[in-house]
Parts: C-alpha cells; structure tokens; sequence
C-alpha cells in the first residue's frame, strides 16, 4: 500500500481477503469473483482541480508507484447532450458517454492503462486475453507501449475487421479459435493456470475493472454530482456495468454525488441470458449455447462476471432489456444521422432499448438519461458497408452542373 491510498483484494461473495500477491482471479475459499476495496475515509479530493481522464482519480486506482503508469491518453470523453434525437426519442434530457473518443475507439482503454501497468509492477512479460475485438486492440496497443509480449484468441471469422487490424498492426500474437468467444476465454483461462508468468487481461482481473470504474467517476463529475436517473450499457461479460456501478457507489461514499443512478443492461436478443436470469429472478446464471447478434462484441452465452451483473442491477433497482439486431441498425444510424456520432452496432444497443423502456413507462421523458456508447462505428465497416449500399451515392463528370441536386436536398 502506498502512503495516503489504502486497498486490498476481497471476495465478492464471501469477503474473504486476499493479498496484493494473489495471482489467481477467484476466491481460493468459495471459488467467487475477486474485487479491490478502497479504504475511502480519505480526507482530501486532490483531483477535483485536475483535467478529466482516468488517471486524474490516481488516488482511487490500484497502482503501487505513478512511474509504472502506461498510458495512452485515456478517458475524458465527451459526454453528448443530444437535443435532436432526444427529440425523436421523446426525451427531454439525453446524454451520449462517447467512449468511442479513446485512444483505441473503445472504453476498454480505461481497464488496460490500469491493468498492464499493474502488469508492469509485476513484473510481468506476457499477457493473455480472448476477446471479440475491442479488448484485444487495447491490450495489443498497451502492450506495445509497455514493452510486454501480447497474446488474443478469437473466435475465427466472428471479429470486425477494423478490429483485428488493430490487434495485429500492434505486434500481438493472434489466435483465430474455431469457436465462440466463450470457448476461446475457456482456453485462455486453462492456459493462464497451466503458465503461470501469463498474465490474464479478461475482466476477470479486478484491477482491468478498477479502471473502467472511472466511466462513473468522470459521468457525475461532468454533471456536476448530479445522478443520473439511468444509466444504460450494452452487456457482453458484464465487467463494465458492473465497474460502472462501482464507480458510482463510491463517488457517493466520498460524498461527490448524493444519489445513484438506475442501472441499465442491454443485450441483443439472441445473446441474452442476463435479461433472462432477471427475469426469472435466477439466483445462477444458466449459459446460453449459441449466441447470435450482429453487434459482435457482445456475443456472448456464458458472461464470466454474472454475479456482479446481477448484482449491480439489482441493488440500483435497474433492468435488463433485449432489443433486436434490427433495433440495434436503427439506433446505430439514428445516433449517426441525429448527432453525429458513429458507433459499433454494440455501442447503439443502449439507444434501442431507450425506445422499449419509454414504450413500457419504466422511463419518463423527464428523466436524465445516459447511455454509454462503448466503442467507435469505424471498427465495424462490414455494417458501414451495408449502410452505404442502402443510400447510394452519385457518380458525376467533371464540370456537369450539380445544381438540380443542391436544390432536391435544400
Ligand atoms: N460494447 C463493446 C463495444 C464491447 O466491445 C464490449 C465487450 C461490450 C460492449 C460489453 O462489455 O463485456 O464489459 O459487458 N467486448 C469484449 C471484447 C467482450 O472482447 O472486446 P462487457
């Protein structure tokens, strides 16, 4: 522990402590997902002068020496009011958290600047991850940084292309898994306990968490304390909605904001087993087998951080909605088109169920809302593709009057 930041390991289920040593990622009592606790009775708020990004809350991350800091320049994105679609939507007041605006195009980011510098106080020369994109381009660019050798399974032929051109063009060594992304984290996790100098960067790693917990931090900062009504991100593993609740719990524990925001998970139809489990008031998770959705990224049957899931949305009295690939091309133009901002499919899924939630009243249109789009439109050109065969564009001579096309769009 440095002077003035205090934090240990604990169990999420059972409390049990852990040391800072601890290299596994679950409970060596009951098996649980692992969590780092700040001591927050800190007297001072030494960050509220400093620029937003993820290390101006340093205080309040779990590394040992600010020296060992790998950073790209992450956090302090914009958070959009958006007058037009709000409109449409029929919301008075809606926020967009573009996490597209990272280093790498997603708020992975913020749980890789924290991760492999902690990678780096352990002296770590391998890290390992699996991934349907995003985690896989940030740990290959934080790695590249860092000096540290850098490994992603896939599932084959399942990741947008913009995404794997990321993960290669940083050095990483690519795996292509001929299966689905839960079977790749499978491999990566049997692979982290048989070799043990690998360093395993899922959101199975607390501390990757303790910096996406900063979405919460830097979200009530820029409103200035005020909670938001709901909160609203897309939900593959489940680690950011869970390190988002976090982050908003304890902004309130020190006292930044007074309330807390309804926590809001969304899932694509077809790959949808948290909606399920609350639905039916599970206590388990039961993995789903095949999951489907062309938001890519959050493919996934068997979310490793279930329980933390279920927990952040049932303790913030939040929801769980599905919503349709379709719902999810809709909102992926309308955030394009409304307020020019270009997400992946998987980073719209929180505008589309904004429409359901209105429709069912669980959402006023008085309400603040904010939906966190997670990663940028550009990794995902496939879709961007289909997009512009829909709205085709216009071929044309040099010097041919274009005056008849100014007047149709005027
Ligand atoms: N949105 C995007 C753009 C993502 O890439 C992911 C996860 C999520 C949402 C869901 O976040 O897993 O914390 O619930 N992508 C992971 C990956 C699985 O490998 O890039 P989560």
């Amino acid at each position: 522990m440095t002077e003035g930041k205090r934090y240990n390991l604990r169990c999420f289920e059972c409390n049990a402590h852990h040391s800072l040593d601890y290299q596994g990622f679950n409970c060596e009592k009951c098996g649980g997902l692992l969590e780092v606790k700040f001591d927050l009775t800190m007297k001072t708020r030494p960050w509220v002068h400093r620029p937003l990004s993820v290390w101006r809350y340093e205080e309040l991350l779990p590394v040992e020496k600010y020296r060992s800091v790998v950073s790209l320049g992450e956090g302090g994105t914009g958070l959009h009011y958006c007058r037009r679609l709000g409109k449409k939507l029929g919301l008075r007041k809606l926020r967009i958290k573009n996490e597209g605006e990272n280093p790498t195009g997603s708020f992975k980011d913020r749980g890789m600047t924290v991760a492999v510098s902690r990678a780096v106080e352990l002296r770590k020369k391998t890290v390992i991850c699996a991934s349907t994109g995003n985690t896989g381009a940030s740990l290959a660019a934080y790695s590249a940084k860092a000096g540290l050798n850098c490994m992603v399974l896939v599932p084959r032929g399942k990741v947008a292309p913009g995404k794997m051109v990321q993960v290669i063009i940083h050095g990483a060594r690519v795996v292509q898994v001929k299966g689905n992304f839960d079977q790749a984290l499978d491999s990566v996790i049997r692979l982290t306990k048989e070799h043990k100098g690998l360093y395993l960067m899922n959101s199975l790693n607390p501390f990757r968490l303790e910096g996406q917990k900063t979405l919460a931090y830097e979200i009530t900062d820029q409103l200035a304390g005020i909670a938001p009504d709901f909160v609203i991100l897309p939900v593959g593993n489940g680690g950011n909605i869970s390190a988002a609740w976090k982050g908003f719990g304890e902004f309130r524990e020190l006292g930044m904001t007074r309330g807390t925001p309804r926590m809001v998970g969304i899932q694509a139809e077809k790959s949808a087993p948290i909606v399920r489990a609350i639905r039916r008031r599970e206590v388990r998770l039961t993995p789903l087998q095949n999951p489907e959705t062309i938001a890519t990224a959050i493919r996934i049957g068997s979310p490793v951080n279930w329980a933390k899931v279920l927990r952040a949305i049932r303790e913030s009295k939040g929801i769980a909605e599905s919503v349709t690939d379709e719902e999810i091309l809709e909102a992926q133009r309308d955030l394009a088109r409304y307020e020019g901002i270009f997400v992946e499919p998987a980073g719209a899924a929180p505008v589309a169920g904004i429409t359901r939630m209105i429709k069912n009243g669980t959402i006023d249109r008085s309400d603040l809302v904010v939906c966190v789009a997670t990663g940028h439109g550009l990794k995902d050109p496939s879709i961007a593709d289909r997009i512009a065969r829909s709205s085709p564009t216009f071929d044309v001579e040099y010097g041919v009057s274009l005056s008849r096309t100014v007047e149709r769009i005027s």
